[in-house]
């Protein structure tokens, strides 16, 4: 099955679909706000009832049904296919994704008790449920014919903070997930970037606690820290979104604009004369192998789907 879509051209965003998970507050509900000012149409997962209310505004708002909301809990695959199939059901398909969820709850210190869910639920859902999210929405575009990802790491994904090092770890498993979608564009037409911000101001961090209630002296330095304007994540977010040759990029949001952090090219004692011809046959390989793989795997998602309907 192949939907048509109206263009993967996002200069203009009249009409194109965006999922936006983590849109019920904070950066997310802001990224919504614009993408519903520029005319676009909106499918709003959280975890929290709030995105009920958001969508619900937003319609009352247009006078017409430009939003919806599913409860959504990103670390279960379930729950993806769920929010981006109920996207296609309402609205035709899906165009953009901004993979936003996450939580900070359990972002512990070194020394925090040794209980299996303590890191496994902060990786579960920063890294692992964008990473799930991600995969869906490659086949929901592909499908489509293409779209744009916009992932939220944090400058926490380049930076050190030892008062908050499970929640540090997932932001740069973010970076790297993102800078590994190297083909993507040529697969499927699909571009997968992300976006960096410095403290942001939003309730995010409210609920972290160490463990055994003594204070951290972190969040003492934390507060003397400017945060960054909510309208400089919005530039970072709409720069990818909107530039067609971005694809595994990350644009850090600081107090004082956007800054790109090209990474690292491939280090000269890798590249020998042999592994550089092993590499031009690699890259030859790899497109029409992705592509092949793309195939199996939008045909075994719409069996399940036919098979199984969310
Ligand atoms: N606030 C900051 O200082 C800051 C800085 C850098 C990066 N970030 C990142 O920005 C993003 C948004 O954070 P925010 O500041 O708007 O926080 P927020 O707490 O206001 O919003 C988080 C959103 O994620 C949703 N969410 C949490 N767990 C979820 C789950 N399992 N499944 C689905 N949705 C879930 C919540 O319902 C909420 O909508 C996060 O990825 C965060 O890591 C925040």
């Amino acid at each position: 099955m192949t939907l048509q879509s109206p263009s993967t051209d996002l200069t203009s965003f009249e009409g194109k679909v965006a999922v936006v998970t983590g849109g019920s507050r904070g950066i997310g509900k802001a990224v919504c706000d614009e993408l519903i000012r520029r005319g676009a149409k909106v499918v709003i997962g959280a975890i929290s009832d709030k995105g009920r209310e958001v969508a619900k505004q937003y319609n009352k708002e247009a006078g017409k049904k430009v939003a919806v909301f599913l409860r959504t809990d990103v670390s279960r695959y379930d729950d993806n296919k769920a929010l981006f199939q109920l996207a296609e059901n309402e609205f035709g398909g899906v165009d953009i994704a901004i993979l936003n969820a996450a939580t900070c709850d359990n972002a512990d210190n070194l020394f925090s008790p040794l209980d299996d869910k303590l890191e496994e639920r902060i990786f579960n859902v920063n890294a692992v449920g964008l990473i799930k999210s991600s995969k869906v929405a490659i086949l929901h575009m592909a499908k489509r014919g293409g779209g744009s990802i916009v992932c939220t790491s944090s400058a926490a994904g380049f930076y050190s903070v030892p008062a908050l090092i499970a929640y540090v770890a997932t932001k740069h498993a973010v970076i790297g997930y993102v800078k590994s979608c190297t083909f993507l564009p040529e697969v499927c037409n699909v571009r997968v970037n992300a976006v960096c911000p410095s403290f942001a101001d939003t309730t995010f961090m409210d609920n972290v606690k160490t463990i055994d209630g003594a204070p951290e002296p972190f969040y003492d330095f934390v507060d003397t820290v400017p945060t960054v304007p909510m309208s400089v994540i919005i530039d970072g977010v709409f720069k990818y979104l909107c530039d067609n040759t971005a694809n595994g990029k990350t644009v850090m949001a600081y107090p004082t604009g956007i800054e790109v952090i090209e990474a690292p090219e491939w280090h000269y004692s890798l590249l020998t004369d042999d592994s550089l011809k092993a590499q031009d046959i690699y890259l030859k390989k790899a497109i029409p192998h992705s592509k092949q793989q793309l195939s199996r795997a939008l045909e075994r998602y719409e069996k399940e789907q036919k098979e199984r309907p969310i």
